[in-house]
């Protein structure tokens, strides 16, 4: 079988490597790859926006299946384009990946269908919004309405903050035709959940706990993610069944009654609050640094449940989880998430990997001159699994101290909320 991934980060890095330890005989490609993603795929010189070469590709050689791992390509339609070609792709239609694309998409959706969420209200005016404003009480949370890479999110303390949030998206920062949704702040601990989907039947994964703020004890900016652990007793089995009932369940069944069908991975960004959980946000696509954890403990074969999933056919799925934890540790440069310095040199992954528990996946590297450069602003994802999360922790941050580059940054904390 021929599997091409879209992608280059730590999540496309595990994504490929599941497939190439399937028991399905595979070749894969990668556009565009990363030298991480090159110990198992062919990387190919096209850019991932170029949905146009990406379909040539694929019916030049018969790919059988495209992974696309970014919400970027998905909410631009890559996924249709490829579709026109009977081309198979494990990720959803632009129609449905509004999930993502469209805060107000989602509300609308889990308001029709009485999905716990934080209340909320969307404006396209910014008199109107911060007369609205007004009437409330802090924190309070402002939203733009559309993809901003995790960044068009405020979580405001005061009233003072909260209308210069309002004013900075309404200056049309984030978009030219800004509008914007200012919703309840909800107070619980947070957790990612996610879910196969094949247009009609729903298989649950695994449940995780991503560290989004750059600094220890969760302060500092928001980033796309510090690092991750999976399972986390966060999420009980109490928890997650009231996740498929009252959220995952009847979003996908209001999908389907909208003739937008969802056919792909849904992840459901959570807050478990006193009343229950209740969904933040969605995403239509595996989370990163999650899955660099949780693929990790996958017994199933990745392939094979992907493969159901794009057929229709995960009535019958048994998607099936060792019993253990695991826990990814991300490698920063100094600086990230604003302006962060690159090119320096990465040594010590061959020797942290000794540890057959240890997996050491690849984001912003490059390769020159046979050296490994840490170019970007996530570099590396150590993961590490053991019987309990102590030890799946001391593992990570032992082989951490093995990996060696000038402007290494990383959280001493990861899963600090299930420590014994
Ligand atoms: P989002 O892009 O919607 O996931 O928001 C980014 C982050 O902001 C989330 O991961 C939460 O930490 C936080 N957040 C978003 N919405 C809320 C809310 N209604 N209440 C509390 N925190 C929120
Ligand atoms: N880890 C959060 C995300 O992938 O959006």
């Amino acid at each position: 079988m021929k599997i091409l991934i879209i992608g280059n980060g730590g999540r496309e890095h595990a994504i490929a490597r599941s497939i190439y330890l399937s028991s399905i005989p595979n070749q894969i490609y990668a556009i565009p790859g990363n030298p991480g993603i090159m110990q198992y795929a062919e990387c190919l010189n096209i850019s991932s926006e170029n949905h146009k070469d990406i379909c040539n590709f694929s019916i030049r050689n018969n790919i059988d299946l495209v992974i696309i791992g970014p919400e970027i390509q998905i909410c631009n339609g890559l996924s249709d384009e490829l579709t026109k070609y009977n081309i198979k792709v494990f990720a959803p239609s632009k129609i449905a990946s509004q999930l993502e694309s469209s805060k107000s998409f989602t509300k609308e959706i889990a308001y029709k269908n009485n999905i716990p969420t934080a209340a909320y209200k969307r404006f396209t005016e910014r008199d109107r919004a911060l007369k609205y404003l007004n009437l409330l009480g802090t924190p309070i949370v402002i939203k733009t309405d559309g993809l901003a890479a995790g960044k068009g999110v405020f979580i405001c303390e005061s009233k003072k903050e909260a209308s210069e949030s309002i004013s900075e998206i309404f200056s049309g920062k984030f978009s030219d035709n800004p509008s914007l949704i200012i919703e309840e702040f909800l107070k619980g601990e947070e957790a990612s959940f996610f879910a196969l989907v094949d247009g009609k039947n729903i298989q649950p994964l695994i449940g995780a706990q991503d560290h989004k703020r750059l600094l220890e004890g969760d302060k500092g900016p928001n980033t796309g993610g510090m690092g991750a652990y999976t399972p986390t007793p966060v999420l009980t089995n109490n928890i997650i069944d009231q996740v498929m009932n009252k959220i995952i369940e009847p979003t996908v069944s209001a999908m389907n009654k909208n003739n937008t069908p969802y056919k792909g991975v849904l992840f459901a960004g959570l807050m478990v609050t006193e009343k229950g959980p209740e969904l933040i946000e969605y995403n239509i696509r595996f989370g990163d640094p999650e899955t660099q954890a949780m693929l990790m403990l996958l017994k199933s074969d990745l392939l094979s449940i992907m493969l159901d999933t794009v057929n229709g056919e995960l009535k019958n799925t048994k998607v099936e989880w060792k019993d253990e934890t695991s826990l990814t540790v991300v490698l920063a440069n100094k600086g990230y998430p604003l302006n962060y310095k690159t090119d320096s040199i990465i040594t010590g992954i061959e020797d942290a990997e000794k540890d057959k528990n240890i997996k050491v996946f690849h984001a912003g590297t490059r390769l020159e001159n046979n050296e490994l450069i840490a170019s970007g602003g996530r570099v590396l994802n150590v993961t590490a699994t053991g019987l309990s999360i102590k030890e799946a922790r001391e593992k990570a941050y032992n082989a951490i101290e093995k990996i060696k580059f000038e402007t290494k940054y990383f959280r001493k904390d990861i899963a600090w909320r299930a420590m014994p």
